[in-house]
């Protein structure tokens, strides 16, 4: 018998006498523990790791402080970098991004020990396959995310407009007008809001320009620099144009959470955001409520220009210097959980990894995009992360950088492409 398998007996052997006994999802007896769980802190974050995690807790008799961590992204690998690799248990379980199993693999145990094969066969394969390192299955994904437009529906009605727009040039002029408009009675209201923080999240958002432009994706597959072509520069000299036109200034500080700020108080007629942003903006004590659609962020010009989305998520991870670590595993297959994704989708809108919470109605019902635009999720535009390795965070921070002096106006996009790629090339050195 299997060890997993041993509670399942336990628990039909004694039933509901069980009192006093824990066993937890894994089948291990185990309580009395208190384990410390890094959760992100974007949007609805913290609140639902917490609720799932005490559910947890009470069920197995042990104890989980959610721990507060940073927003964002890099400065959150930055920080988990310098915990693990000094061999800190603090932290028994990481809430990790799915684009950082291949430079955090050696810090956390593989999950295969711990986890039956019939349960990681529930997830979706090709993201278990994007969390296995050299046969070390390192976190199981939580959720997944990709770019979208949000529109505000009575506004683009209101300006004679009939659907979202399918090309930038179309949400610049559509956002222009509306603008104008609101202006009339509202002098704080703006046409765009995006991420433009010198940060991870401009590179999701300068990647979509790009990308929709037929720029590429800064270093192909084959780890060539390709970001020096003129349909990139191209892409960012349009966002710079809406710094300070359809955008405000101060978006080249924004990072998801301000342009959301904007766009929740009814201050904005587009925004780019990830999907999180959708339950938050229907919110009972939400000015925009119901007045709001997704959609899938427009198309760059002429023959070459498509639709994009940058690919995100989340998975859950366990620190191997634990000193909890079955009991962290535990809580891990709890917070991935079909039942615990379920809640995470209607209320917060992630994306599930688990293919049967898709068909879930209540799901569909609470976030209909997730069904409408599974095609946007599934052909959702990679960061060279694989193909970079390790040397990804520095790649990533040369390009945001570069896209962000492109929108302050210190450079522009040829000449800040041309710095980049000798950037790059000096980076990547004789490999990758
Ligand atoms: C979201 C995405 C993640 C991305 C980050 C950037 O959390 O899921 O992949 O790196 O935003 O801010």
């Amino acid at each position: 018998m299997k060890w997993y398998s041993r509670g399942v007996l336990v628990v039909s052997l004694l039933g509901s006498a069980a009192v006093g006994l824990v066993v937890t999802n894994l089948g291990i007896a185990q309580g009395g523990v208190t384990l410390r769980v890094a959760c992100g802190t974007v949007g609805s974050q913290q609140a639902l790791c917490k609720s799932a995690a005490d559910r947890w807790a009470a069920k197995t008799g042990n104890k989980v402080d959610v721990v507060p961590n940073v927003a964002s992204s890099n400065e959150r690998l930055a920080l988990f970098q310098q915990q693990l690799s000094a061999g800190s248990s603090d932290v028994d379980v990481y809430q990790i991004e799915n684009i950082w199993p291949g430079l955090l693999a050696d810090y956390f145990v593989d999950l295969k020990e711990y986890v039956p094969e019939a349960t990681i066969k529930e997830f979706f394969p090709s993201m278990i396959e994007a969390d296995t390192v050299e046969g070390k299955l390192v976190d199981l994904p939580w959720y997944g995310d990709a770019g979208l437009l949000y529109y505000r529906k009575d506004l683009l009605e209101k300006y004679g407009f009939k659907k979202p727009p399918s090309t930038w040039a179309q949400l610049t002029s559509m956002a222009t007008k509306i603008q104008q408009g609101e202006r009339k009675d509202n002098s704080n209201f703006w046409g765009y809001v995006w991420q433009g923080a010198a940060y991870e999240g401009l590179t999701c958002d300068a990647l979509e320009w790009i990308y929709s432009y037929g720029g590429g994706t800064i270093v192909d597959n084959k780890g060539n620099v390709t970001i020096n072509n003129k349909n990139a520069a191209a892409a960012l000299d349009m966002a710079a144009k809406w710094v300070g036109t359809i955008s405000p200034k101060g978006v080249t500080t924004y990072s998801e959470e301000e342009s959301r700020g904007v766009w929740q108080a009814g201050n904005a007629a587009f925004m780019r955001n990830w999907p999180y942003a959708f339950p938050l903006g229907n919110g009972d004590t939400s000015p925009i409520k119901g007045k709001f659609d997704v959609t899938v962020l427009p198309k760059g010009p002429g023959a070459s220009g498509k639709n994009a989305a940058t690919f995100g998520g989340h998975s859950l991870a366990v620190n191997r210097f634990s000193k909890n670590a079955k009991a962290a595993a535990d809580l891990v297959v709890y917070m991935t959980s079909a039942e615990v994704q379920k809640e995470r989708a209607i209320v917060g809108g992630y994306n599930p990894s688990r293919p049967v919470v898709y068909k879930d109605p209540e799901v569909l019902k609470a976030s209909p995009f997730l069904g409408r635009l599974y095609k946007v999720f599934a052909n959702a535009v990679v960061r060279p992360t694989t193909v970079t390795a390790t040397k990804y965070p520095r790649v990533s921070e040369a390009f945001w950088n570069a896209s962000n002096s492109v929108l302050t106006g210190k450079s522009n996009g040829a000449a800040a492409l041309v710095a980049l790629e000798d950037e790059l090339k000096r980076i990547k050195g004789a490999k990758w």
